[in-house]
């Protein structure tokens, strides 16, 4: 039998030295979770971007620990391959690094991650350090941070002028010599996410910030066109998944409707052969048990 291990956080780290780009994606759920393994993302995001695109919230800041462990535990069992990153929610690291170890720990004990994200540089470098410490490994998140919306009052491009760049590449380095493995950068001008990717040796995983990063992450519902609300400008659409599932969810009704579906048996023998699967479902699930698929 032959087993495939998943991207290690040391493996995604180094292949920054080796040149290699980094393809990450967020991910909610089993299936979907499945689909893009398969695809061979380096690293399932569990977004906390999940209270916007799946739980539907206006923004990310009702997400709580709860959620991102039930999320996170799916997405680890439709995984093989990829790294798993779980977002710690907003209020489950900014009260102090002993709440920030248990909730990060729920996040890698329970939900099975190898590693957790938070957003903020300076401000949670103790947080981190201590994650760090205790084994946790952190990616940082810098520029736009969602979990701030109040504050920021929209989701605008960040740092913008010279004084806020500086900070931002200091916080960047405080970041990685607090022991971050990857900084997620957001929504920030290309010439200053080339230059944080240059002053790092850590990768760096934009969003809105350009080509020069080590590495892209997009929000999965956005690439595919799934999420129909506000669709950042930067995002490009690999599909239009929203179109094609109303579209066959409108054929359902009308064949439905219709009484096109289901199909009118065509013959007494198929009815028969429809019977024992009728009569027994518990065979069904038995036979899927047995077959692996609830294993993984
Ligand atoms: O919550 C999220 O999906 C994220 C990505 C946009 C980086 O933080």
């Amino acid at each position: 039998m032959t087993m495939t291990s998943r991207v290690t956080v040391p493996e995604f780290r180094d292949r920054k030295g080796r040149g290699e780009r980094l393809a990450v994606l967020t991910a909610y759920d089993a299936t979907m979770a499945r689909l893009l393994d398969r695809a061979g993302v380096d690293a399932l995001l569990v977004g906390d971007s999940l209270g916007m695109v799946v739980l539907g919230h206006e923004s990310t800041v009702p997400v709580t620990l709860d959620d991102m462990v039930h999320h996170t535990r799916a997405v680890v069992r439709g995984s093989t391959r990829a790294l798993v990153i779980a977002d710690m929610p907003f209020l489950s690291y900014q009260t102090g690094t002993g709440d920030a170890v248990r909730n990060a720990g729920r996040l890698i004990q329970e939900g099975g991650a190898a590693a957790v994200k938070l957003e903020g540089g300076r401000a949670v470098i103790d947080v981190v350090t201590r994650l760090v410490e205790v084994g946790i490994p952190v990616m940082g998140h810098l520029g736009l941070l969602p979990q701030s919306i109040h504050q920021l009052g929209g989701y605008r491009q960040q740092a913008t002028e010279a004084e806020e760049a500086r900070q931002l590449l200091a916080d960047a380095r405080a970041l990685e010599a607090a022991g971050a493995f990857a900084i997620v950068l957001e929504s920030i001008p290309v010439d200053l996410a080339a230059a944080v990717t240059a002053a790092l040796r850590i990768p760096t995983i934009g969003i809105g910030a350009g080509p020069e990063c080590d590495g892209q992450v997009l929000v999965s519902y956005d690439m595919l066109g799934l999420f129909d609300g506000f669709v950042p400008s930067f995002v490009r659409q690999y599909a239009h998944l929203a179109t094609e599932v109303t579209d066959a969810a409108r054929s359902y009704v009308a064949d439905v409707r219709g009484r096109q579906f289901p199909s009118a048996p065509a013959s007494v023998a198929d009815v028969d052969r429809m019977r024992p699967a009728r009569r027994s479902p518990g065979e069904g699930g038995a036979a899927r048990r047995g077959s692996g698929e609830d294993e993984r």
